[in-house]
C-alpha cells in the first residue's frame, strides 16, 4: 500500500497558517542561490508556492562568485528583518561548503546545513534539523512508533542519511539504526532484517520487491527526474507488499513544509519581532 501523507500534510499546513497569523508580520525566508539548475528552479518554484499560500514572504538573492556569496550570507545573517536563510545547491565549485555555511547564523538556518546546527544534533539538541530528515522522522513517527524497531538508511550524505541516521538515534526516538552506501555489501540481507527502510540514494527505481520482506515500511526519499517523469529510489510496484512513500506527493512535499515550519519558527524566536507579536 502507499503510505497517505494527506492527513498529515493538511494538518501541518493548517498549524503552520495558525502560527503565521499570531505574528506581527509574515516571516521572511531569504533564498541564496548560486548558478542555479533547471531542477533547483524548479525546487524554488514549488517552495515559492507553497510559501505565498502560508503568508509567509520568500525573496531569492542570486551570487555566481564565492566571495560575493560569503559577502551575502553575512549579511543576511545580521539583518534582522530576516527569518530564516536557505542556500541552495549546486554551489561553486572553488567553494567551500563548510565555510560558506558556517556563515549562516544558527538561529536562521532553517535548513539546519551549518556545522553548529548539524553539530547540535549530536547533543540530541537539534535546533533545525536538517529538513529532509526532519521529514523522514514526521512520517515515520506518523505510521509507526520507532522505538526499538530495526531501521535501516540507505545513503550517507549530509542532506540526509547521516543527520537522520542521528534523529533516530536520539533518546527517546530509540530506533537501531544501521546504515549503508554504495560500498555496502549484501544489502538486500540488510534490507530484509529491517522494520523500517529509507532509501535516499538518488537511483531511480533501485529497489524492487526482492529487497523486501512483506510489511516493511519503507520511506522512498528519491526525486529522479526521467523523460519528465519524477522517480523515487524504490520502484512502485513494492507498495503491493509494502507501506510506502509515494513519489510524488510522499517525502518531498513534507520536506517543504518542514522548511516554512522552521522559517515561522525563527520569526517567533526573532527578537526583534518578538514584542510585537499579536
Ligand atoms: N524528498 C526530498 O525532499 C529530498 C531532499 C533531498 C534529496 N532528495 C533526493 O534523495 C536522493 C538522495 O539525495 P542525497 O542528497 O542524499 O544524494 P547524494 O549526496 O548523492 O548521496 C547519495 C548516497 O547514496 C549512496 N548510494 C548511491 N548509490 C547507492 C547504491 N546503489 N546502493 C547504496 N547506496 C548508494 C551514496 O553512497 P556513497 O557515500 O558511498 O557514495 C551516498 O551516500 C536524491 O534522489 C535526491 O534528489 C530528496
Amino acid at each position: 500500500m502507499f503510505i497517505n501523507t494527506e492527513p498529515l500534510y493538511s494538518s501541518m499546513i493548517d498549524k503552520i497558517k495558525e502560527r503565521v497569523s499570531k505574528l506581527s508580520r509574515p516571516p521572511k525566508l531569504a533564498v541564496v542561490t548560486c548558478q542555479p539548475d533547471p531542477s533547483t528552479l524548479n525546487y524554488l518554484k514549488s517552495q515559492e508556492r507553497q510559501a505565498k499560500r502560508l503568508g509567509i514572504e520568500f525573496a531569492v538573492y542570486e551570487s555566481s562568485k564565492a566571495s560575493e556569496l560569503k559577502l551575502l550570507l553575512s549579511r543576511l545573517s545580521a539583518d534582522i528583518s530576516i527569518d530564516g536563510i536557505l542556500l541552495t545547491h549546486p554551489l561553486p565549485k572553488e567553494v567551500s561548503e563548510i565555510e560558506v555555511a558556517s556563515l549562516i547564523s544558527l538561529e536562521k538556518d532553517v535548513e539546519g546545513r551549518s556545522p553548529l546546527s548539524l553539530g547540535n544534533i549530536m547533543y540530541d539538541h537539534p535546533v533545525f534539523p536538517p529538513c529532509t530528515a526532519e521529514a523522514v522522522m514526521r512520517i515515520i513517527n506518523y505510521v509507526t512508533n520507532p522505538s526499538g524497531k530495526k531501521v535501516t538508511v540507505i545513503g550517507r550524505s549530509v542532506t540526509v542519511g547521516k543527520p537522520l541516521t542521528m534523529l533516530l538515534l536520539q533518546k527517546g526516538v530509540d530506533a537501531t539504526v544501521t546504515v549503508c552506501h554504495s560500498r555496502t555489501q549484501n544489502i538486500q540481507e540488510i534490507t530484509t532484517n529491517s522494520d523500517i527502510v529509507v532509501v535516499a540514494i538518488g537511483k531511480a527505481k533501485a529497489y524492487n520487491k526482492e529487497y523486501f520482506n512483506p510489511g516493511t515500511i519503507v520511506i522512498d526519499v528519491g526525486i529522479n527526474v526521467s523523460n519528465g517523469e519524477i522517480l523515487g529510489d524504490v520502484d512502485p510496484s513494492v507498495s503491493e507488499i509494502c507501506d510506502l512513500t509515494p513519489v510524488p506527493g510522499g517525502v518531498g512535499r513534507i520536506t517543504t513544509l518542514i522548511l516554512m515550519e522552521h522559517t515561522v519558527q525563527a520569526a517567533e524566536l526573532n527578537k526583534f519581532n518578538s514584542n510585537t507579536n499579536k
